[in-house]
């Protein structure tokens, strides 16, 4: 197995595949709704304006345009890699940020979160996590499709029940239905897993797309 670091993964067939779902809306049948089981307008929408969401991985921005139709006042903010394709209008309140994942960082807190059929294409998945768990509201959410069979060993060996475990011992849960993990309320996450590369030729995963696996060495736990 040879390991790809971020520059080249962004290069990689699995990641740069344009035949991947990049336009789910925000409701109905292609929707971050049926993929996470929620309406994330409807949902903020019940919070106290003005409400803030965060798209990880947001492919064309489709699901944010159209909250904001619903949301006046949020602040909608989505990044991908790519950036929409398709030009269209954009709002004021929503911004549609190009950038790579593994590196960006926000500069304010959010009440929702979400990752929809993301975290299968980023090398270094658990540090995301980790990080967007800081990137939340003290009573915010976070949503983020997951599938624990793309994190392995050095050796190739599968990491889905460490990882699962340290995710569930760090506050996440998780919806093997779904593949689905959540967080409510920001927190401080440290994984113990330190991250060596990652495999572009791990082949389908449960969407039937070719996906990233994510190789760690497990480390001794942390105490927080
Ligand atoms: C299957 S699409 C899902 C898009 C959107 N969430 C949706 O459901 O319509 C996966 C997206 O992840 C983006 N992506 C892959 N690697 C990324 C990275 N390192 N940083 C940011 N976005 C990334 C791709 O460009 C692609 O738009």
């Amino acid at each position: 197995m040879s390991l790809w670091g971020d520059e080249e993964l962004a290069q990689s067939p699995v990641v740069a595949n344009r035949t991947m779902n990049r336009a789910r809306g925000l409701t109905g049948v292609n929707s971050y709704a049926r993929e996470l089981g929620l309406d994330p307008a409807g949902w903020l929408a019940e919070r106290a304006g003005p409400q803030a969401w965060l798209d990880l991985c947001s492919g064309e921005g489709l699901a944010l345009l159209a909250a904001a139709a619903r949301l006046p006042q949020a602040v909608l903010t989505g990044v991908d890699l790519v950036g929409p394709v398709v030009p269209r209008p954009v709002p004021a309140d929503v911004e549609l940020v190009t950038a790579s994942l593994a590196d960006w960082a926000p500069g304010r807190r959010y009440d929702l979160i979400t990752c929809v059929h993301g975290l299968h294409y980023l090398g270094d998945k658990l540090a995301l996590l980790a990080r967007a768990a800081d990137w939340l509201t003290a009573d915010g959410l976070l949503l983020a499709q997951f599938d624990p069979t793309a994190l392995r060993g050095p050796a190739g060996t599968s990491l889905a029940r460490p990882a699962l475990a340290a995710l569930r011992a760090a506050g996440f849960a998780y919806q093997p239905r779904r593949h689905l993990l959540t967080l409510r309320g920001r927190r401080n996450v440290s994984l113990p897993f330190t991250y060596l590369g990652a495999d572009p030729g791990a082949g389908p995963n449960y969407t039937g797309q070719p996906a990233v696996a994510s190789v760690y060495r497990p480390t001794r736990r942390q105490v927080d």
